[in-house]
């Protein structure tokens, strides 16, 4: 059981102008005597800059289930560890977060549980996190809260510390009212965001599912981007979040990486079209909708593996959790079946990776990559589909995207696809693999600009902007909906 240790350690240096609250720390060790390491991630490397520069502190989980160590200072960060039991792993993490409310907000793609046990620890994981934020903040500073483990910390810190400012962003969608309607715990959800004074979403219909939800279950109204809670103004729109892309950059021309990229075409088969596939191994990415799209491809005999190969990057992930495990036999068994049918001694229609690379390598696989399959039933973002168009300075590659990432607003130039249609996307992918280079260019200029136009500092920036910038209170919004209520 928990004892909440964290909350009662001592304060080692003076409170944090800016904190930040995320279920995990931008650190981790990769084995457990070993020293911390910073987490790769544009998200860390974008509020970097911002916290040294604002005596930041990052409060996280550390990422096991051993008791907490004491805060500590990490390459110019102060970070404060939360601790977390294995009963909290199990109902607040992998419970709770992963298996009600991840499935639920992509779509439902799969089953969520609604199982009344996780709720409490929920509750009380995010206490803790808001009573070690609210002791760890400077009067009057800035917190900002990260992602769908802890909706309810912006309230709860609200109430413990009325003077400071609150942003909350969620780096998942939002779904519509007709799914979020569902769950058992809605009301207090959206109760707990509203403790911020700045939610942000990574698209606007998230944004406007936000206040549309708040008018049907909640006593407070709000109109366009603006909520009134109890005369205070809650700010809800979209800061579509981003890459590193001067870093990206960087690496597609280090000569190293360059030279890892031609060694990989050889070995792939220089003839040979590349296609690439780049996700965290959760069945929300569309992998094995994917490798069935690719089968139909060879089936129909257009292409055969002299000519055409799929290299299938998956990032284990939530390895503890069923429908994880689930996903991962589905794809093994697709993979299995489609080499056996199509390959031959030397060669196979998928390379199937499991495991996670640095991201020098991932770059190099990017700049070998004629195809990119991007293809999510549900995704907040996707950066994989950004890093893609960063590296691509030659405007030569196709980017094949879902229309369900949040990535396809911005990325509207890529060829959009319905993961769901496996013989829609076989076309599509079909249509990619033969694109003149003309079109190729046309299409990767537009989308490398937009990339490089709103990168993760332009989201840093907009987001600490919003905050730290003076709100009036009481505030009327626009319009009143007088057709809702509560449950
Ligand atoms: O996309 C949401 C997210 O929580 C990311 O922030 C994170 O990198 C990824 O999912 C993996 O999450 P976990 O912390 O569960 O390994």
């Amino acid at each position: 059981m928990n004892t909440l240790p964290d909350a009662s350690l001592p304060v080692t240096q003076s409170r944090g102008e800016l904190v930040v609250i995320a279920n995990r720390l931008p650190v981790h060790r990769p084995t457990p005597n070993s020293p911390w390491e910073t987490s790769p991630g544009g998200l860390v490397s974008a509020l970097m800059p911002i916290l040294r520069e604002r005596k930041g502190v990052w409060i996280g989980w550390a990422g096991s289930s051993e008791p907490a160590c004491s805060p500590f200072e990490h390459d110019g960060l102060y970070n404060v560890p939360v601790s977390l039991s294995a009963e909290d792993v199990r109902d607040y993490y992998e419970g709770f977060s992963n298996s009600t409310l991840w499935p639920l907000y992509h779509d439902a793609c799969q089953t969520p549980q609604y199982n009344r046990a996780w709720w409490a620890p929920y509750v009380a994981v995010n206490r803790r996190f808001a009573e070690v934020a609210a002791r760890e903040t400077a009067a009057n500073g800035h917190v900002l809260v990260q992602d769908y483990h802890l909706q309810l910390v912006p309230g709860m810190l609200r109430e413990l510390r009325p003077d400071v400012r609150i942003g909350f962003f969620l780096h998942i969608p939002f779904p519509p009212v007709e799914l979020f309607a569902q769950l058992p715990w809605r009301q207090r959800l959206l109760e707990g965001m509203l403790g911020a004074d700045v939610v942000g979403f990574q698209t606007r219909h998230g944004a406007q599912n936000f206040v549309r939800l708040v008018n049907r279950y909640t006593a407070h109204r709000g109109s366009g981007q603006t909520i009134l809670v109890n005369g205070r103004r809650v700010m809800a729109r979209e800061y579509p979040i981003s890459i590193d892309y001067d870093r990206i950059q960087q690496l597609a021309t280090n000569p190293q990486i360059v030279a890892r990229s031609q060694e990989i075409r050889k070995e792939l088969g220089e003839n040979r079209t590349i296609m690439l596939g780049v996700d965290r191994l959760d069945y929300t990415k569309g992998i094995d909708q994917r490798i069935r799209a690719v089968y139909e491809i060879f089936k129909a005999g257009r292409h055969t593996v002299k000519d055409l190969v799929l290299v299938q990057v998956s990032v284990p992930s939530r390895e503890s959790v069923d429908e994880y495990i689930e996903v991962r036999d589905r794809i093994e068994k697709l993979v299995g079946h489609i080499d056996g049918e199509f390959g031959t001694v030397g060669a196979v229609p998928v390379h199937y990776l499991r495991r996670s690379l640095p991201i020098e390598e991932l770059v190099a696989y990017y700049l070998a990559a004629d195809v990119m399959l991007v293809t999510p039933f549900r995704d907040g973002m996707n950066l994989v589909a950004k890093e893609y168009v960063a590296c691509r300075r030659d405007d030569t590659g196709v980017l094949v995207l879902s229309e369900f990432t949040g990535s396809a607003v911005e990325l509207d130039r890529a060829v959009l696809v319905n993961p769901h249609d496996i013989d829609g996307m076989a076309a599509t992918i079909e249509r990619a693999i033969a694109m003149p280079p003309a079109e190729q260019a046309r299409r990767m200029r537009s989308l490398r600009q937009r990339v490089r136009k709103r990168t993760v500092y332009t989201w840093a920036s907009d987001f600490t902007r919003a905050l730290t910038a003076e709100q009036p209170t009481g505030a009327q919004p626009d319009t009143v909906d007088l057709n809702r209520s509560t449950s």
